[in-house]
Parts: C-alpha cells; structure tokens; sequence
C-alpha cells in the first residue's frame, strides 16, 4: 500500500489486518516512535473537526512531526496551483498528506503526480470517497458483532451526496456484510442502483429498520444540494428522524451510528443521539486509532 485513496483497493485481508491493527492501537500498544523522523501534512479544502484532529493525534501518537497546513494564510490565495504547492511541500521532506476536497478524484489526481516518497491519504473528496470513515464505522461495529456476514444493516439519510455511505458500504461488503438497505426519500437515494451493488432501496424507514443489528444514520449535507432540494426539517425528522419509537422496531441491542456532525432533532433526536445504543463517540475513538493504523501501515509496514 502507498496511498489510500478509496477502500476498493483493500480486499478482505488487508482490510481485517489495518482494523486489527487499529484494535491494538485501540487498548494502547502503540510504539510511540514508530514514525519518528517521518512528516505527516494536513491539507483540507473542506471543514472537518473529527478528521483532521484524529490524523493530527494519531500522527503525533506514533511520534511524526505533524503539520496542518493553513490554507487561507498560504500562497494559494496568491495564486499557486495545487501541483506547486505539491512539489513545493515535498521539497520540506514530506511523507504523507492528508487531503480533504470538495472535488471528487483530487486526492487521487494529487497521488498521480506526488514524487515516490509521498503517501497520499484521502480524508474525504466530494461525494466519491471517505475510506478512513468506513474504516472506523466497521471497526465500531465490528467491536460489538463478530458475526458479520449474518448483520442486517441499515444506511439512512443523505445517501446520494454521500461519500460516507460509499465508504461504508465497500467496507461491510468486503468483510462479508451481505443485507444492506438503504433508505431515503426519492430525491437522495441514489441516482443508479449500479452505484451500491448489492443493496436493497427503499423510502420507507419503519420498514427498513424493522430488526436491524445497525442502523447509520446520515447528515444532511445542504452544501452538496442545490436550494430547491433542502427537505422541510420538521418533515424530514418526521419521516426518516431516528427516534426512540423507530429504534424500537430494531433489534434490542441495535447499534446507532453516526459519522458526525449530527444535525439534533433533524436526522436524529437527541435522546437516541445520546442513549445506550449510540455508538458516536465510540467512533470518535476508533478515528484516532484506525488513522494510527493507516499512517503506520503506509510509513511503517510491518516487515
Ligand atoms: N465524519 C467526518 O468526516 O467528520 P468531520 O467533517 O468533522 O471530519
């Protein structure tokens, strides 16, 4: 592996070694200067609080020089390309950058013409990709359930301008998830069944939820969506909201997540958000932990 730019390119092996990795960094085995000498930049287009601190801390945790890189005070607002500011930073000495952009396939694009030194790491491009999110998402769930290939699992919100359901989604199936739904309302289910083989689609979220193991619920992502398409908040709550009468229809041990930030009382009521079976800060914690593990397989293979 020399970059991660979408979980497509990790088969079942190697997707199972990088979570039981995590795990271990998990419960605290990790060599504090495993990445000693090493240089680790963030660079984000887009907003992040969980992203970027967790790379920032699981860089800083395996002892990396770590830097986030200040877009509104750099010379790209003078002008400079993006490939300049590329080469520019790898002639520092980097050896991973950590990209979030709006634009699908840049980090990608950035991967093609970085010099063989540099690991490119995608924390997220436009609608296409957020490996490290579906990363973490099934080692939550896999903390809880072993028995993967028997999960019902429901995805429910945004799917269309989401790039976490498509993370999450090539996760699950690799590692043998096999009953995936997806629910929505018309407008932000996705635009061909094509773009999520193997899952089901529906508009109706009693139905969908109806026994399920895990239930991922989706932000809103208003910033992806033209005016005309933003859903009534009172109305969307009302039909595709989790709240504790629909997680009821679960299964009692059901696992709630959510990728963050939650929008309270519109994808999600507070009492769920916060109740016995949400699993969001559990996630929070694993970000730090998968992230470890990533930089550590990209810089640090194991021999
Ligand atoms: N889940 C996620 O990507 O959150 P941030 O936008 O805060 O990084």
């Amino acid at each position: 592996m020399r970059h991660l730019l979408t979980l497509e390119e990790l088969d079942r092996a190697a997707l199972t070694r990088l979570l039981d990795r995590a795990e271990r960094f998990r419960s605290g085995g990790a060599p504090r200067e495993l990445l000693a000498g090493r240089t680790v930049l963030t660079l984000f287009f887009e907003p992040s609080t969980r992203t970027r601190t967790s790379f920032v801390l699981a860089s800083k945790r395996l002892g990396a020089d770590t830097l986030n890189f200040d877009l509104s005070h750099s010379s790209t607002s003078k002008g400079e390309s993006l490939l300049d500011t590329l080469h520019t930073l790898e002639a520092m000495g980097l050896d991973a950058l950590v990209v979030r952009h709006g634009e699908n396939g840049m980090p990608a694009y950035l991967a093609q013409h970085a010099n063989t030194r540099v690991s490119v790491i995608n924390a997220g491009d436009g609608t296409h990709a957020h490996p490290t999110q579906g990363l973490l998402d099934a080692l939550t769930i896999r903390q809880r359930r072993r028995d993967l290939e028997n999960l019902h699992v429901v995805i429910c919100g945004d799917i269309r301008h989401s790039r976490v359901a498509r993370s999450d989604v090539r996760a699950l199936h690799t590692l043998g998830v096999r009953d995936i739904r997806l629910c929505a309302p018309g407008a932000m289910l996705p635009e061909s069944p094509a773009e999520f083989p193997g899952c089901a689609t529906t508009e109706d979220f009693d139905d969908a939820v109806q026994g399920a193991d895990v239930v991922i619920m989706l932000r809103i992502q208003k910033e992806r969506m033209a005016a005309a398409q933003f859903p009534e908040a009172a109305d969307y709550h009302t039909h595709y909201g989790l709240d504790t009468r629909r997680l009821a229809l679960a299964k009692p041990e059901c696992q709630v997540l959510h990728p963050g930030p939650i929008n309270r009382g519109i994808e999600i009521a507070p009492e769920v958000a916060d109740g016995r079976q949400s699993r969001i800060l559990d996630q929070v914690a694993n970000g730090v932990a998968v992230r470890m593990a990533v930089l550590a397989e990209l810089l640090a293979p194991p021999a």
